[in-house]
């Protein structure tokens, strides 16, 4: 029996030509796993009223890690007209199956790496090499919001705030409230997991990102939980910079950063901006990551537009196959893969057509297998 067992879930558009291409080099690497491909995506939807079967979260939960290509999401009242006749009364509701999988879970990292391959005609700059720790369940995006603000909360919030005074010009329905909600818990393990992973591959410098100067209460919790981790770590330098600094630095001076920690919206912002800087959605991967298990993706969306004509990078795919590597301890294999793509880029020969080139999803796949002996 395979000694891995590596959950694969497709999905819709150009997530299933990514994956069956990026398949190329991975088997090359004779990694001794069984995969176990799944369903999920907007074909389940349609025909059975959930983008996130049962026998999907089963199949999950019998494998040590998942490989997940892309997903098309689309509104309420769309999802609704797409659901098979028979099923419109039945009550069914289009939930995201990624945010479903993250808190089901509880996948509270979101591993973003962003490094720019010598060669990459995208890149922004060469020496480009962060890592970017997304907290990936709480902050901004925990999911407590209201609107209008039920008048009890409301007077709860005037008796324990000054600052509410300020909006006593409007009514409740004309108030809408999200609320940044973080604990102790969460921040303290986002920080945690940076520096252990600084610490396993040997970075310099792990930087939390927050705006502790206007969010008081959220930002001085984040900043004494990560000064209080970072403690255990001497050899790793620990610093502390503003969002809107940092998106300024970001871009004059990539390369001064290594490691960067943030909540979930600061973070969802900066690595969409670091991602742009070593060429966009063709690289970038990433890693929703827990305590006991993890999804692996690429960045980007089903991308309808170009679905069914072979012509998008499998880079991104493969890149995030490289973190899963990583995170299995695979780091012989990992180093193999991640190599074969540099060499592959370097060389320029192989293209995809946002690279400015003409090779197709499995051109560019297969150019990569051959790099791995
Ligand atoms: P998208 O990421 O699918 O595509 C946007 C554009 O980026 C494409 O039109 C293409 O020009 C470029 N692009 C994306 N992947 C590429 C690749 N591998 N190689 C070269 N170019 C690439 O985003 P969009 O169009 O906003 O969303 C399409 C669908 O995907 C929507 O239904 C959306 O909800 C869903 N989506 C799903 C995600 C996921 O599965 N995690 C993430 C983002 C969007
Ligand atoms: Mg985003």
């Amino acid at each position: 029996m395979a000694r891995l067992r590596i959950a694969v879930l497709p999905g819709d558009g150009i997530g299933r030509e990514v994956m069956e291409a990026a398949f190329l080099p991975l088997e090359r690497l004779g990694l001794d796993a069984e995969y176990l491909w799944g369903d999920i995506g907007w074909e389940f939807w349609k025909k059975e009223g959930s983008a996130l079967p049962q026998r999907t979260i089963d199949l999950l939960h019998s494998t040590e890690v998942c490989l997940f290509g892309a997903i098309t999401s689309k509104t309420a009242d769309e999802a609704l007209q797409e659901l098979a006749p028979s099923l419109r009364e039945k009550g069914f509701k289009y939930i995201s199956p990624i945010v479903q999988l993250r808190q089901l879970f509880d996948l509270y990292v979101n591993l973003r790496p962003c490094k720019a391959f010598p060669g990459n005609p995208l890149n922004y700059r060469e020496g480009i090499d962060l890592v970017i720790f997304r907290e990936n369940t709480e902050g901004l995006y925990a999911g407590v919001e209201f609107h209008p603000l039920p008048s009890e909360v409301r007077r709860i919030l005037e008796i324990h705030h000054p600052a509410m005074k300020r909006f006593s010009f409007a009514s409740d329905g004309e108030i809408a409230v999200s609320l940044r909600l973080m604990t102790k818990r969460g921040c303290h393990r986002i920080v945690k997991k940076a520096f252990e992973y600084a610490k396993q591959f040997g970075r310099k410098r792990v930087t939390l990102v927050e705006k502790a100067n206007v969010l008081r209460e959220t930002g001085g919790l984040m900043i004494r939980e990560a000064q209080e981790v970072a403690q255990a770590y001497p050899e790793i330098i620990f610093d502390v910079v503003n969002v809107d600094a940092l998106a300024m630095w970001l871009v004059k001076t990539p390369e001064q950063y290594d490691v960067l920690v943030a909540e979930n919206l600061f973070g969802d912002i900066l690595s969409d901006l670091a991602a742009q800087l070593i060429g966009g959605l063709g690289f970038s991967a990433s890693g929703n990551i827990g305590d006991h298990y993890a999804i692996f993706e690429p960045t980007h969306g089903s991308a309808p537009k170009h679905a069914g004509m072979g012509k998008v990078n499998p880079l991104a795919m493969i890149n995030a196959m490289v973190l899963m590597l990583d995170w299995l301890g695979e780091l012989d294999q990992s180093k193999t893969l991640e190599k074969a793509v540099r060499q592959v880029i370097y060389e320029g020969k192989a293209r995809t057509y946002d690279m400015g080139g003409s090779a197709s999803t499995t051109e560019m796949a297969r150019a990569i297998a051959k790099k791995i002996a």
